[in-house]
């Protein structure tokens, strides 16, 4: 047998093995056996370079380490779900769906995961990315290859497959396998929440490698462009991807009849929901018919044919055993709930979040007291009542204590806020607190900064505020523990990377009150750089869209405090250069065309029409200009629609607009 052979014979041979053992669960050789099948194809393909391909079955153990991930965008945006919690209004939503009480719909389990995107070209997978911001995720190829359930190459041998294919669904990690995981990874390394949480963190590792160690498994729900394909149902998708050979949650995706029968089916998900072997917080209930869906279109980012129906929050009585105090990085003091440890619907949970002193007073929660704890999905378990006739005498009442348990100042109790905070700003917590938030992935997103390092570095006196970081060293890093060469290298190169944030980020990581990601991004694109943004009147601040006062004010006063303003010039001395973004990915068949909406349209209410004009790539404005490259115009268009006529500038209606998105073509053509 030639080498071509024996690669081609190995490859088919490990990928059946995978597929009956992830998809079937009936592993067809020993393990010792497909280690020794997997180490002889490495091996080939080590020898034969030239008999590499990215579907190899060695490509799921992972690639060399990224040091950030590249941003990866979404022709199609990827939408979240409108949520209902009762009967009542997932009954609201049946009936705008449709009047008839025949409708079909596809039901399937929600999955608590994290969302994908993969695009395959000519059947072989290319690009995995994460939903990010839902127009830009990031580009997580070399993560998703390892996961062993996703096939790297699809079968085409019953349905053909399209040249270019994107399907979407979610990554998870069944109950088990994360207990399993837990379990052998020690207090140090840190233990994860809850599965979902598990799942985000393991795919969106840096170094693949990591990711390959963790047991991920994948289900698809999503075809993207299914119609153009002959398609007709949602149901039909499911089958098209099955047949595919892609997993999807087939034993528990039902098609049912009228609102009669998702109703039976909640009610029997809901009972069984234990014995699945993956997390779900609900079920999502679609309109079947992909016709229908398309007539009825969008909101601003949830889809009209769709809805998750959500659980009740598991809830289960345990005791407290004790409260813990966590400082925060703003100061404020959380009592943190030591629990005896109790199984919420398979996640074992040993704390709870007291949120404040109000909290306790409200709950009336004492030591050794009996207490009901509940988790909902991905949110902190809490206390929400505690047993009281079940409380033994003389229990003793919890209190904040007086003093901050880190840095011994008294603590303070703000006149208007709930919350009790040490008012000591160098306090060893909140300088830790500042730099992991300053690190984080929302923030410079500096990968390998966890609050073990963090500890050292400011314990240490290394670290005491931000910009100190960047002047971090092989020698400075060598002397910590648990800190190799290669992982110091890798910290460093971290931070070189970290230098050239954009200014949404830069301006997020300073940890300033009431700015959040988003506003943070909002004043970034309106003011333009962080000079400016440090000497901004409140007035300029304020007339930045979404911005109100109290973010203005709170911009104004954390600039204004001389150590704020001489950390952020230390940051600019220690060579970060915070970079302005374009708006808007540069792709969109509306890139550089502007537009105006007047008058009511048929079926898309007016924000909807502007979101899925910027979706596109278009600027929306609000007035009719020379620059207007187009109006689109409903019933009732007033002035808007006139002076476009007289400036002769095109005017479009719902119709032309939807079919020239949906591939027509262009109005504005000459
Ligand atoms: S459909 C446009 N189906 O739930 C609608 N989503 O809350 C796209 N999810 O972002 C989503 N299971 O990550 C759909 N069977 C399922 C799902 C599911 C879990 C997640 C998904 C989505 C989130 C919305």
């Amino acid at each position: 047998m030639s080498v071509v052979e024996r690669v081609r014979e190995l490859r088919l041979l490990l990928q059946d093995a995978s597929e009956r053992y992830y998809l079937h669960d009936n592993p067809p050789v020993p393990d010792a056996d497909y280690d020794r099948l997997f180490r002889e194809l490495q091996h080939l393909e080590a020898q034969h370079p030239e008999l590499r391909a990215p579907d190899s079955p060695t490509q799921r153990v992972g690639a060399t380490p990224q040091t950030r991930f590249v941003t990866a965008h979404h022709r199609v945006p990827m939408l979240s779900l409108e949520n209902a919690r009762d009967e009542a209004e997932f009954l609201g939503f049946a009936k705008r769906c449709s009047d008839r009480n025949d409708t079909v719909f596809c039901v399937e389990p929600k999955l608590d995961g994290v969302s994908i995107s993969l695009t395959y070209a000519a059947g072989v997978l290319v690009r995995a990315a994460t939903r990010g911001d839902g127009e830009t995720g990031e580009d997580v190829t070399p993560n998703a290859r390892t996961i062993r359930s996703l096939p790297l190459r699809l079968d085409a041998s019953r349905i053909p497959i399209p040249q270019d294919l994107e399907v979407r669904g979610e990554v998870y990690v069944s109950t088990a396998d994360f207990q399993r995981f837990n379990e052998r990874r020690s207090e140090a390394e840190g233990r994860f929440m809850n599965p979902r949480n598990f799942a985000s963190g393991s795919l969106r590792q840096l170094d693949s490698a990591i990711s390959a160690e963790r047991p991920l498994r994948i289900a698809l729900y999503t075809l993207v462009d299914a119609m153009p394909l002959g398609l007709s149902t949602q149901w039909s998708v499911l089958e098209t991807l099955h047949a595919w050979g892609l997993p999807i949650a087939e034993e528990w995706s039902r098609r049912c009849e009228g609102s009669a029968a998702v109703l039976q089916r909640y009610a029997e998900l809901d009972a069984t929901r234990d014995q699945l072997p993956f997390e779900i917080d609900g079920m999502v209930v679609k309109l079947d018919d992909l016709a229908l869906q398309e007539e009825l279109g969008f909101r601003a980012r949830t889809p009209r044919w769709a809805v998750a129906w959500k659980f009740a929050p598991r809830e289960e009585a345990t005791r407290l055993l004790g409260m813990e105090i966590s400082v925060g990085r703003t100061g404020v003091l959380t009592p943190v709930a030591v629990l005896e440890p109790v199984v919420l619907g398979g996640v074992t949970v040993s704390s709870a979040t007291l949120h404040n002193e109000d909290e306790m007073v409200r709950l009336d929660v004492r030591l050794g007291d009996r207490v009901v704890v509940q988790r909902a999905g991905d949110v902190i378990p809490k206390i929400v009542k505690v047993l009281l006739h079940e409380r033994v005498h003389g229990a003793l009442p919890l209190h904040l204590p007086q003093h901050c348990p880190v840095c011994g100042t008294a603590v303070v109790r703000d006149e208007e806020e709930v919350a009790v905070r040490c008012p000591n700003n160098s306090c060893a917590a909140q300088v830790k607190g500042r730099i992991l938030h300053f690190a984080s992935v929302d923030a410079m997103d500096i990968n390998g900064f966890g609050d073990k390092l963090v500890d050292q570095l400011v314990d240490r006196g290394l670290v005491r505020q931000p910009a100190q970081l960047f002047a971090l060293d092989q020698t400075a890093l060598a002397g910590l523990e648990r800190m190799g060469q290669r992982s110091a290298t890798r910290l460093l190169q971290a931070l070189e990377h970290a230098r050239t944030p954009t200014l949404g980020r830069f301006l997020f990581a300073l940890g300033i009150r009431h700015v959040g990601a988003v506003i943070a991004e909002k004043l970034a694109l309106a003011l333009g750089s962080i000079e400016r943004i440090m000497v901004a009147e409140h007035a300029e601040l304020e007339a930045v869209p979404e911005v109100g006062s109290v973010v203005a004010a709170s911009v104004r006063q954390w600039f204004a405090d001389t150590e704020n303003h001489a950390s952020v010039l230390a940051l600019l001395h220690a060579g970060v250069r915070p970079q302005v973004v374009a708006a808007r990915p540069t792709a969109g068949l509306l890139q550089g065309i502007f537009a105006i909406v007047t008058g009511t349209l048929p079926t898309l209410e007016r924000r909807a029409a502007e979101e899925l004009l910027r979706q596109h790539g278009a600027s929306v404005a609000s007035s009719v200009s020379s620059r207007t490259s187009f109006v689109l115009a409903g019933e009732k268009a007033g002035s808007k629609l006139s002076k476009a006529v007289a400036m002769k500038i095109p005017v479009i209606d719902e119709a032309t607009l939807l079919a020239w998105l949906g591939g027509g073509p262009s109005p504005l053509a000459p």
